[in-house]
């Protein structure tokens, strides 16, 4: 593809990631009542349409074709076993990550509540994130120090300053959702100390429900980089806070997460720790 000079690369790539997050929700959208041939991967909680690959064959022939030295990371592609080595071998340039749809388990059920998400990450940091969910027409976008976007206006996370006030999200991995699991046993701990507790089920527009303010906090944990690339970057664009079970700053491949306002972080991650 041909630069525009003036532009700067960083803005053509976010207006690519854009465009092609709203034309993969297209499809989302088209195919919703139409989800062809539904696999099981590792148990019943980890399910695979053809949709979610068809979405990741369009987004990956337009990265391809428009930008062909930059390196794809993608959920069905690679899959979780060796999405480090393909990330860890890449050089320092451009890379994408992409979630075909986040919330796969929405899309078969029929609950509005799923996503695109591609995040450009630069040696190994995101410096793009789009986020779209097809069905609400909610498009999240950030750009590395140019502030986190709703539909085009900017967003901020919310002011609460205790758990108390706090509506807190998380989700279960696909091999956790058994009595007695950590997050069953995080979820206890949080009763009656943070005003709720939400579980929508898709890990990127949780992080986008964060950078808006209309929730305070989320955490998870066994979430792969095609789940975060993108929602990391529109939180901390967004004036939150991003970090690992132990306040460390969250990297990609981090095996856990909690993301804030900033304000409640701490107490979140003591309150949950077990
Ligand atoms: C899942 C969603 C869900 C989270 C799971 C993820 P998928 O992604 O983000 O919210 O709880 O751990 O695997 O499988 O729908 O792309
Ligand atoms: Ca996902
Ligand atoms: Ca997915």
């Amino acid at each position: 593809m041909a630069i525009n000079i003036k532009k700067g690369l960083e803005q053509v790539l976010y207006d690519s990631a854009i465009e092609y997050a709203l034309q993969a929700g297209q499809l989302l959208k088209e195919r919703l009542g139409n989800k062809g041939k539904i696999q099981q991967k590792k148990n019943i909680s980890d399910l695979v349409t053809e949709v979610d690959q068809l979405s990741e064959e369009l987004l990956r022939g337009k990265i391809q074709e428009d930008y062909p030295d930059h390196w794809i990371l993608s959920e069905e592609d690679c899959g979780q076993a060796n999405a480090y080595e393909v990330f860890k071998n890449q050089d320092s340039g451009y890379g994408w990550i992409i979630d075909p749809i986040d919330g796969t388990t929405n899309f078969i059920h029929g609950i509005p509540h799923f996503s695109v998400s591609i995040g450009v990450v630069k040696a190994g940091k995101p410096v793009i994130g789009v986020v779209f969910n097809p069905i609400t027409g909610e498009l999240y976008a950030a750009r590395k120090s140019f502030g986190a976007y709703l539909n085009g206006r900017p967003i901020r996370v919310g002011k609460e300053s205790t758990l108390a006030e706090a509506v807190v999200a998380t989700g279960f991995q696909a091999s956790d959702f058994k009595s007695g699991s950590r997050v069953i046993q995080q979820m206890d701990k949080l009763a009656g100390k943070s005003r709720s507790i939400r579980i929508f089920g898709a890990a990127s527009l949780d992080l986008c429900l964060v950078a808006s303010g209309k929730i305070t906090g989320f955490w998870h944990e066994g979430l792969n980089p095609w789940d975060t690339a993108a929602g990391v970057l529109i939180l901390t664009e967004a004036g939150g806070q991003v970090t690992d079970q132990d306040g460390n700053p969250y990297c990609l491949f981090h095996d856990s997460l909690i993301a804030s306002n900033g304000k409640i972080h701490d107490e979140l991650m003591k309150t949950i720790k077990l």
